[in-house]
């Protein structure tokens, strides 16, 4: 009897990095994970080691073969999902990062970027690359590095420095440097990327005083883009065919393959995309024209409403203020608090993103009083999550010029049912929620399995769980978002 063939999907996100094993039903066979660590050595800084997330990689791998008893050999292709914007600089030679990883959240480049602006670069880079000058996307972190790490100008000008996301930083170890390559969805958040061509703008770059040597050559997002070297992956030689943002691999994974389609994952962040098809929509509401995925020569855009602290506020409530001991006690303290008795929690811990854009905004707790209890500022904290989300979604119904019917989510805190009942009053949409809550890794596995034809597009299919419905009435939902509204304000309105 042949032996049962799989797609592995690697999903490495920002708090941490999994091994799931899909078969030809699109169903999870087998999964690993392990949680990574995040440094915060200066307010605002966000840093994370390289080698770590790699080795976090390997063991995942090695962990999910072991336990399903899967050999290399029953793998027919690897797909990569990443946190996206997170930079890391290496040495060609001996493939030491020769910084931390810079992560997307980081505020550590501020300044760099409020250069940038008073250069008046703003407008150009909104044309070319669809995103805004902010220290979340990959360029400012490349000039600091590049400023700040001793020899680092040097090297890079010796041609001896390599720079990556951790897509590109993952497939040039698991190839054993032999592919310095980077998918299109990726690139698109470098700021260095013109989105309507694919490729890098020299103009940008010269701007930015960064060197073309650095980068990885584009890819698109579905392709073989050549094997693992057998060291890397226990031996075997496994194609790698998909490498993929994962703000845009869940869009993929939620089948919102149609122009107008949009999801919400609540991971690390919040991110709501739309997909609009071979036009770059442009934002008038503070969102972002992003590249969606690119097959073959065929680019799909989206629209992106990026929150930079979703379900971290909750990370936050347990590690440092341990308020419980696991995430999956909140629902029963929120819905044992009945309400916040108007607290309202704004989670700008490293600034604010979509659609306010105000990297200098510190995080706030309002409304507090001497009979504030702990459920209710765990309830405050998830309902923040949902109260961005309405931010974002007002935004693109005005962006895109129409009502977004229905939402579709998914991420770590989307098994919460009072959180997506919440979101579903506020918003006034049904919610629907998916079987498989991986949809971040199932859209590597759908994109990396159709480059090798052990899927087609028909194949694709995923299973609804649940779908939630407004019960209460928008005057009510109304009255708390203008209330919340002004907290955000007032929030704004305080720089230490
Ligand atoms: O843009 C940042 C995003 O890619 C991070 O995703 O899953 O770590 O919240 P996540």
């Amino acid at each position: 009897m042949s032996k049962k063939e799989y797609i592995l999907a690697i999903d490495h996100g920002t708090t941490s990095t999994r091994a799931i094993l899909f078969d030809h039903d699109c169903k999870i066979c087998g999964m690993a994970q392990k949680e990574g660590s995040v440094d915060y050595p200066a307010p605002g800084w966000v840093e994370q080691d390289a080698t770590d997330i790699w080795l976090d990689t390997v063991a995942v791998m090695a962990e999910v073969l072991n336990k399903n008893h899967v050999d290399p050999d029953q793998i027919k292709a690897i797909g990569i999902s990443n946190q996206r914007e997170t930079t890391v600089l290496w040495d060609k030679k001996t493939g030491l990062p020769i910084y931390k990883a810079i992560v997307w959240q980081s505020r550590q480049t501020s300044e760099i970027c409020d250069d940038w602006k008073e250069k008046g670069y703003e407008e150009i880079i909104r044309k070319k690359t669809g995103l805004r000058i902010d220290p979340y996307f990959s360029a400012s972190k490349i000039a600091w590095i590049l400023e700040n790490v001793p020899e680092a100008r040097k090297k890079a000008e010796d041609g001896d420095l390599l720079f990556g996301n951790m897509d590109s930083w993952l497939v040039w170890k698991l190839t054993g440097g032999e592919q310095h390559i980077t998918d299109a969805t990726n690139a698109s958040r470098t700021l260095l990327c013109d989105i309507e061509k694919v490729d890098w703008d020299d103009e940008l770059l010269k701007m930015f005083n960064i060197p073309k040597t650095l980068l990885p050559r584009i890819v698109p997002t579905s392709q073989n883009y050549g094997t693992t070297a057998p060291y890397s992956f226990f031996g075997s030689r496994v194609p790698i065919c998909s490498m993929v943002g994962d703000q845009q691999a869940a869009l993929f994974g939620q089948l919102c393959l149609e122009k107008g389609m949009a999801k919400n994952t609540y991971g690390t962040g919040g991110f709501l995309l739309m997909n609009t098809g071979d036009e770059i929509v442009r934002s008038d509401n503070g969102l972002l024209s992003t590249i969606a995925w690119q097959i073959g020569d065929d680019v799909t855009y989206a629209l992106e409403g990026s929150i930079f602290v979703s379900g971290s506020v909750m990370k936050w409530m347990r590690d440092e203020l341990q308020l419980f001991e696991e995430v999956s006690e909140t629902e029963e303290m929120a819905r044992r608090a009945k309400t916040t008795g108007g607290v309202y929690i704004i989670p700008a811990f490293v600034g604010l993103g979509a659609p306010y854009w105000d990297d200098k905004a510190k995080a706030s707790i309002v409304g507090l009083s001497l009979g504030t209890n702990r459920d209710q500022l765990v309830r405050a904290a998830i309902e923040s999550m949902a109260y961005q989300s309405r931010d974002v979604l007002n935004a693109m119904e005005r962006d895109a010029g129409l009502k977004i019917p229905e939402l579709k989510v998914d991420g770590g805190a989307a098994v919460n049912d009072f959180l997506l009942q919440f979101q579903s009053d506020l918003c006034q949409v049904p919610i629907e929620r998916f079987k498989v809550n991986e949809l971040t890794a199932l859209g590597a596995a759908f994109l990396a399995g159709l480059a090798i034809g052990f899927w087609q597009i028909d194949d694709l299919k995923i299973e609804k769980d649940r779908e939630f419905i407004p019960v209460r009435t928008s005057e009510v939902m109304d009255k708390h978002y203008k209330d919340w509204k002004k907290a955000v304000k007032a929030t704004q309105a305080f720089k230490a």
